[in-house]
C-alpha cells in the first residue's frame, strides 16, 4: 500500500466519522427541542420552584438608579412664581383668609415696611404669625418663594 492510498483511506474514514458525529449531535438537539421541560409540572409547583430558586438579592450597578433609591423625592422641576402662587399661596392670599394680604394697598404697605421684595421673601420663608414658613410647603426653595412673592405682588398690581 503506497502512502497516497493510505492518506485517501484516512480522509474517507475521518469524513465518515465526522459526518456521523454531526448527525448524532443534530438528532440529540432535535429530540431535546421536542421535550417540554414543564410537561407534567402544574403551575403551582412551577411557581414554588421559581420562588425557591429566585435570587435573594440584586446588585445595583447603575449609579443613576442608586441615587433614585437614596433620594426618591429629590428631583422636582422648579416651579414658576405664578405656579407656586396659584398652587400654594392662593389658598390664603387669593381670598385674604386669616388676614393674608390680598389688596394692592395692603401689599404696598407691607413691601415698604419689609424693605422691598427681598424683605417680603425673607418673611415668607420664615413664616409670620398665621402664615406657616414657605406657605406650608417645605419643598419650596428660597428662589421659588421669592418668585411667588413677586407673582403675588404683580397679581395685586403692587
Ligand atoms: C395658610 C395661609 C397662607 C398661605 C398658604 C400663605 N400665606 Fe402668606 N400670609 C398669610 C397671612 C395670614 C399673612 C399675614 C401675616 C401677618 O402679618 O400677621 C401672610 C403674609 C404674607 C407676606 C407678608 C409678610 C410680611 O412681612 O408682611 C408675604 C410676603 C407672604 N405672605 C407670602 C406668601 C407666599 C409667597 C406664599 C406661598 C408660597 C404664602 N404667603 C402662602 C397666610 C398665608
Amino acid at each position: 500500500m503506497d502512502t497516497h492510498k493510505h492518506d485517501k483511506v484516512f480522509y474517507i474514514t475521518f469524513s465518515v466519522v465526522l459526518g456521523f458525529l454531526l448527525a448524532f449531535t443534530g438528532s440529540i438537539m432535535l429530540i431535546a427541542n421536542t421535550l417540554d421541560a414543564n410537561e407534567g409540572v402544574d403551575a403551582a409547583a412551577r411557581k414554588r420552584i421559581d420562588d425557591r430558586t429566585a435570587p435573594v438579592a440584586t446588585v445595583v450597578t447603575d449609579a443613576a438608579a442608586l441615587v433614585k433609591v437614596a433620594a426618591p423625592a429629590a428631583a422636582r422641576a422648579p416651579m414658576s412664581g405664578a405656579d407656586v402662587a396659584a398652587k400654594v399661596c392662593a389658598a390664603c392670599h387669593g381670598s385674604g383668609a386669616l388676614g393674608a394680604p390680598k389688596e394692592k394697598a395692603d401689599w404696598a404697605k407691607r413691601k415698604a415696611a419689609a424693605g422691598g421684595v427681598d424683605g417680603l421673601a425673607k418673611s415668607a420663608i420664615a413664616g409670620k404669625n398665621a402664615m406657616p414658613p414657605r406657605g406650608g410647603d417645605a419643598s419650596l426653595s428660597d428662589a421659588e418663594v421669592k418668585s411667588a412673592v413677586e407673582a403675588l405682588l404683580k397679581q395685586a398690581g403692587a
